[in-house]
């Protein structure tokens, strides 16, 4: 594992408590029943699962699929018609309407309020209607560029209600990330704001617009809603204040009937090779899964407090801070701050301020606080704390022990949640009633997935064994498409392997059938949790006039999981120098943004080539991850000698 700490953890197990088995919806004889009924036949199991939403008009098919690439296809309730914002508000009025649906924190810890069902529904319509005078029509691509206010979740249900699609793109990417992704899918109307605030710090998100604005030409409408008050530029024509906007809008908004299979959102995600792609997600199938695993996989119970700590810029946010919770009726947490603001205490205060029951956050935030020492957390209760949750990368067992022991008293059962942006919600995960847990293993296949590993050839592998992991059939949350780029969506998830979904990852299987995700097995890192296409922090890096080639790889990092390590050969006539160093990473951060920012970057007169001039990576991840004992075969290298240049000056010592 990714702390060395050897067999022992991973050989440890803690069982389901009884307490928590008698009352969860689920327990592992009833798991195990449920899981067989959902591979057996999914057509009854997913008839029967799509009826926990509404309607407008109930289907009569239920799952249509092909993986083949004369005919790759994927529809599920095809012929059903609802509305997923009247699924996540409406149908809860009538019973709910005075629960809290969203609990909003804000990154100054004195700032919080609750928005109740009926609060939600009135904002999400008026927040609709402003869409409409805008010239929002159903179908059309609206670009989300947020901070975590809970105005993000209004504009994102606001679209879901008139039958816009949504493309959220994480606040902290820079101008030129959000004019790509705006270009790729002809929007022509950006929600923002002002300004965000994280960890106290303010994000100039109008301005970053503004800028985006320049290299992305389509674009009618710019929305911005008012929150840190700060002057902005606002552009005659095209740009408008959300509030004045609002003005004199009706607070009610008929929900559009919407097929199953109409487009709810795009998510840009990266991938091993070119631009980040767009994963498009349909109404019917992703509302079923999202509504479905936050039930089940945190054992969701009425009036419970859920928290999810991810941001709505994410695939996390989308499916388990706003669409799989409030399909369920759920209360959800929203917060605007991290972890360290304004001290390492904050994610317990929040707990014990909204007392939260249910937690989900990312590995990176558990070892950062983890280093922090265990007194910031039991200054805090957590008394409220009943089921924790992992999600987006390896949960080391260090990490997962501390997690238990110091975070949840060793009371609550940790669900360690493997999913992806393409398959839209939890695929393998224990459930808190059901699966025994060891520490790093995200354990057990949901109800409808059949995680097989495979090698390299695609030969299904058998037993306690090592591959890479495919799924042999659809489930209802899987990905429709590539946005505009059909051939590519069958060329990244279902060539490599034919009739399967590969999703990148390798995992191991071992004698009790526990999967144990070992990480991508393709050009993507994972840097604090979050994807990052090694291709495109190196066109980034070669964009810059002073750099002639440039490779990226990832290596261990204590806190973020994995670094980014570039290699950068300069053209001649520049030296390398710290103040070019310095830039170049300051480039990097304004191409993408600060989550790709190289922690190490090391020069190198040349790279490692085969004869045919291909760059051989293997080697320098081994350089990057300090192993150069290792390198293998370096026979096959047009310069050998480049390698030894590279160990001298390797940057990871
Ligand atoms: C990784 C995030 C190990 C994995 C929901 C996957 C994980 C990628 C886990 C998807 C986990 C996510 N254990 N690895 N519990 N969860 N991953 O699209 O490599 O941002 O392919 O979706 O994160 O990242 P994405």
């Amino acid at each position: 594992m990714a702390d060395g700490s050897g067999t022992q953890n991973e050989q440890a197990v803690f069982p389901v408590p009884s307490s928590i088995a008698e009352h969860a919806h689920v327990d592992n004889e009833r798991y195990l029943e449920m899981y067989k009924a959902s591979i057996a036949d999914p057509e009854a199991f997913w008839g029967e699962a799509g009826k926990r939403l509404d309607w407008s008009k109930p289907y009569t098919k239920v799952k249509d699929v092909s993986f083949d690439q004369s005919d790759l296809h994927i529809r599920w309730y095809e012929d059903g018609e609802l509305n997923v914002s009247y699924n996540c508000i409406d149908r809860h009025l009538e019973t709910r309407g005075e629960q809290a649906a969203i609990i909003w924190e804000g990154d100054d810890p004195n700032q919080s309020k609750t928005v109740t069902y009926h609060q939600l529904h009135e904002h999400v319509c008026r927040f609709a209607n402003v869409l409409k005078k805008l010239g929002v029509k159903k179908g059309d691509r609206v670009t989300i560029y947020m901070p975590m206010i809970i105005e993000a979740s209004y504009a994102m249900l606001a679209c879901a209600r008139i039958g816009a699609v949504h493309s959220i793109v994480f606040g902290g990417f820079s101008p030129e990330a959000l004019a790509g992704r705006v270009n790729d899918c002809d929007s022509e109307y950006i929600i923002t704001a002002d300004e965000g605030v994280r960890g106290g710090k303010n994000v100039p998100l109008k301005k970053n617009v503004d800028e985006a604005l320049k290299h992305a030409f389509g674009v009618k409408k710019v929305l911005v809603v008012e929150n840190t008050g700060t002057q902005v530029a606002m552009k005659g024509g095209r740009d408008v204040w959300w509030h004045e906007a609002a003005a004199g809008v009706d607070e009610f908004c008929d929900p559009e009937p919407m097929n199953a299979e109409d487009p709810l959102f795009i998510l840009y995600t990266s991938g091993s090779t070119g631009k980040p792609k767009g994963v498009l997600h349909t109404s019917g199938g992703y509302l079923v899964w999202a509504s479905m695993t936050h039930e089940y996989v945190f054992d969701y119970k009425d009036g419970e407090v859920y928290w999810c700590t991810a941001d709505v810029g994410w695939v996390t946010g989308h499916s388990y801070i706003v669409y799989g919770p409030l399909a369920n009726g759920a209360t959800t947490l929203m917060f605007e701050g991290v972890p360290s603001y304004p001290d390492a205490s904050r994610f317990w205060q929040v707990v014990d301020k909204h007392n939260v029951n249910i937690f989900y956050t990312a590995p990176t935030a558990i070892r950062a606080l983890m280093r922090e020492g265990e007194a910031p957390v039991k200054k805090t209760s957590r008394k409220s704390l009943r089921v924790l949750g992992s999600v987006g990368e390896p949960i080391n067992p260090e990490a997962w022990l501390w997690y238990y022991n110091v975070v949840g008293e060793g009371r609550c059962p940790i669900v360690d949640t493997w999913w992806q942006t393409e398959t839209g919600g939890i695929m393998i995960t224990p459930l808190p009633g059901a699966t025994d847990l060891k520490p790093g293993s995200a354990s057990k296949p949901f109800f409808g997935i059949n995680p097989i590993l495979v090698d390299a050839d695609g030969k299904e592998l058998e037993g306690a064994v090592d591959g890479n992991l495919c799924i042999t059939d659809s489930w209802p949350g899987q990905m429709r498409t590539v946005f505009g780029d059909h051939e590519r969506f069958f060329q990244t998830y279902f060539s490599t392997y034919p009739g399967r979904y590969f999703t990148g990852d390798g995992a191991r299987r071992d004698e009790d059938g526990y999967f144990w995700i070992t990480g991508r097995v393709d050009d993507v890192i994972n840097v604090s949790g979050h994807r990052m296409g090694t291709a495109e922090v190196e066109s980034a890096l070669v964009a810059h006039d002073s750099v002639s080639e440039a490779a990226v790889v990832g290596y261990p990092h204590d806190i973020k999981g994995q670094g980014i390590y570039a290699y950068v050969t300069l053209i001649s006539g520049v030296e390398p120098s710290d103040e070019i160093k310095k830039e170049l990473i300051n480039w990097v951060r304004s191409e993408i943004g600060p989550i790709a920012s190289p922690d190490l970057l090391q020069f190198a007169p040349g790279l490692p080539k085969t004869r045919s001039g291909k760059i051989m990576r293997r080697i320098l991840r081994k350089i990057a991850e300090n192993d150069y004992g290792s390198l293998g075969d370096t026979s096959t290298l047009a310069e050998p000698e480049v390698v030894d240049e590279l160990i001298e000056n390797r940057q990871n010592r």
